[in-house]
Parts: structure tokens; sequence; C-alpha cells
């Protein structure tokens, strides 16, 4: 067999935390936040900002860029494993504090001596009304700008209305990204790490990569699938094998995304993919029948939270489930449409039954 690695290859441009110099396609986005930090360089203020936007859309990797272009101007944290609001404000104020209040005292005299931007990635994994209510009191307290990412719709409404008012978030949306704009993020990574695939191969190579990825819109899925196919094999890929690639990759993506959710959360996707599909062409589901079949297979919910809990779930995963009055005079008030492509409730029953048992029997 021939072998496809070169012995110059350097594996560090394709590994998933590498920022490249140059971000592809970012250009409006990085334009804008340039100018906040441009005005809160020259005015010591700029906007409050929320980058927003799907997975693998470059929200990170565009504020890791702007932390090596101003080293001493962002204090960036990613809030991933932090559980308590004192593990946040000891991180970001690099200390130890015994107390909450003792930490929220320490954060407010970091900032009071270093006029930062302070960036909070994954902000969902910590946004609650006490965390909000004291990222509220440091910002009132010191002014520094907040920059938060989160690809949850609804982050909003987990802060606290006067908080919200202060705050006043701009939103800056990372739209997916088209096939062409992967393909050149992968030729970049792929000349970045000075590894070649057999002559005329590429091109092809690269488009077909790109073709899967775009499914999701993500480059972090284009370049699994490249370091994959660089690490793995050593030979060059046939259409088939990155196909391959990309199922493994979606449904390893897909168990931990839902390993991230609540276990209620779980519990309702898993009812919506198994009526999905039994769901009979053009039917709507009433959210009573789906609240219904919740009850028959885990335990009794008031209407409120399913409701809410139902909401949550479909500003989050983009589901399409369309809640409506119904018109019929003789419906029973609300009804739910939930349209989930058949093969999606396929994978997600596929993935749920992998991360919990109690979802194994399908
Ligand atoms: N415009 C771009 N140019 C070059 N590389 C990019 C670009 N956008 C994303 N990448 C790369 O794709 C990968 C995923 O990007 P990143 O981690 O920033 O996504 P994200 O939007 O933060 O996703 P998540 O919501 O899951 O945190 C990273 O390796 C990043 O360097
Ligand atoms: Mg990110």
């Amino acid at each position: 067999m021939e072998s496809i690695i070169q012995p110059q290859i350097d594996i560090r441009p394709l590994l998933p935390n590498y920022v490249p110099e140059e971000l592809i396609g970012r250009t409006d986005e990085i334009d804008f936040l340039e100018n906040e930090i441009q005005n809160f360089m020259k005015h010591g203020a700029c906007t409050n900002i929320h980058i927003d936007g799907v997975t693998g859309s470059g929200k990170t990797a565009t504020l890791k860029y702007f932390e090596k272009k101003y080293p001493s101007l962002l204090k960036y944290v990613n809030c991933m494993g932090l559980t308590r609001e004192k593990e946040f404000l000891s991180t970001i104020s690099d200390t130890k504090p015994r107390t909450t209040t003792e930490a929220i005292q320490k954060a407010i005299d970091y900032f009071t001596e270093h006029r930062n931007i302070l960036v909070i990635d994954e902000i969902d994994k910590i946004a609650d009304t006490q965390t909000w209510n004291i990222i509220n009191h440091i910002y009132r307290e010191t002014a520094i700008p907040i920059f938060i990412i989160s690809n949850r719709k609804d982050i909003d409404k987990t802060i606290p209305e006067d908080a919200h008012k202060t705050l006043l978030f701009h939103k800056v949306y990372f739209d997916s990204y088209n096939i062409e704009t992967i393909t050149e993020i992968l030729q970049q990574r792929l000349n970045l790490s000075r590894f070649y695939f057999e002559d005329g191969c590429e091109v092809n190579i690269l488009g077909v990569i790109a073709h899967h990825a775009y499914e999701s819109g993500s480059a972090r899925t284009a370049l699994d699938i490249l370091r994959f196919i660089v690490l793995d094999a050593n030979t060059t890929p046939t259409t088939k094998d990155i196909k391959n690639y990309n199922d493994r990759l979606t449904m390893h993506d897909l168990t931990s995304q839902l390993r991230r959710l609540k276990p209620i959360e779980q519990r309702l996707l898993y009812v919506i993919a198994l009526t999905q599909q039994k769901r009979s062409k053009n039917k709507y589901l009433t959210t009573g029948s789906l609240q219904d079949m919740y009850e028959s297979r885990f335990q009794t919910i008031s209407r409120g939270h399913f409701s809410t809990v139902l909401n949550n779930l479909n500003n989050y995963w983009n589901l399409d489930i369309t809640m409506f009055k119904s018109k019929l005079p003789q419906g029973p008030g609300q009804t739910t449409q939930v349209v989930l492509n058949p093969s999606f409730a396929d994978q997600l029953l596929q993935a749920l039954s992998q991360i919990n048992d109690e979802f194994k029997e399908c």
C-alpha cells in the first residue's frame, strides 16, 4: 500500500484547539468585534455582545484569535466544567476565595485594576438567575464590557429583567458555513500541516468532506473528518470512507450534545422521536397526546412545566416544533406539530440508547 502520509507533516493545525492566524469567511463579524475592541481601547467603553451561532461556526476560534491579537486585553473564561458561581468567579479573578461574597469582591477588585473585556464562553453551563445577578453586579461596579458566547437560543430568557436592561447585549450571529467556505478552511489547514494527498485527489477529497460537513454547517466536523483521515488511513480515502467518518462523528457529536441536556429534556426528545416514527403523514399531534405518551413512559408532569420544557427544547434544538392554537371548534386548544426528519429521529433514538439504558428498548 502506498503511504500518503508525508514525513514532514505537522499535525497541530488539525487539532481541535488550534487557532489559525487567519479566519476564513468571517470578515464582517471580525470587523464588527475589532471596531468594538478599538472603541474600548480608545474610550474605555464598548457595547456588550452576545455571540450566537451554530456549533462549529468559529465563535470560540474568533475570540481566541482576538485573545492572541490583544493578549492583555481580554479575560477569557470557558464555563464548560464549572458548576458553581464561586468557581467561575475565582477563574476570572485568578484567586481562590473561600466564600461567594469574597469571590464577588475579588472579581470586582480584579477588573477595577485590570481594565479587561470579560469574555464568557459557553455561558449556558452556569447561566441562572444567581449568576446573572453576579455578572450584572460586577458590570455595574466596574463598567467593563462583557462578551458572552452561547449557542442556546433561549439564553436571554435566563437573564432576570433588571440585569437584562442593564447589560443590554448586542447580538452578533455566526451563520453556518457553506460548502465553499468549509473547503477553504480545510485547504488552509492542509497547507499549514504540509500534508498532501496523491496527485489530483485533494480537490475531490476536500469537496466530499465539505459536502458532508455542510449538513451541520460546522467547520469542526469537517476538520475532525480531515484529522481522522490523516491519522487513521494510510491510503487515499474513498467517498465511502469519508461518509463513514462523517457518520461516526455525527453520532459522537449527537451523543455529547444529548449528554449536556437535563434528564427531562432527554426523555422528552425520546418521546418526540418515537412519536415521529409512528406519526402518519400530515397528522398533527396535540401537546396533550405528547404529554400522555411522556407520562405513560416516565412520570406525571404538570401541563405548564411540560410546555416550558417543550419550548426550551424547541429553541435549543431547532426541532421545528410548531405550537399553534387549533382553528377547529372541537379542537383541544393547543396543537403541536412535530416535524422531525425521519432519519434524524432514527439517529436520535440510536444516540439516546447509547447514553442511557432507559432509552434502550427501541
Ligand atoms: N472561519 C474559520 N476559519 C478557520 N478555522 C475555523 C473557522 N471557523 C471555525 N474554525 C475552526 O473550526 C473548529 C470549530 O470552531 P469553534 O470551536 O470556534 O466553534 P464554536 O462556534 O465555538 O462551536 P461551539 O458552539 O460548539 O462551541 C475550530 O478548530 C476552529 O479553529
Ligand atoms: Mg465554542
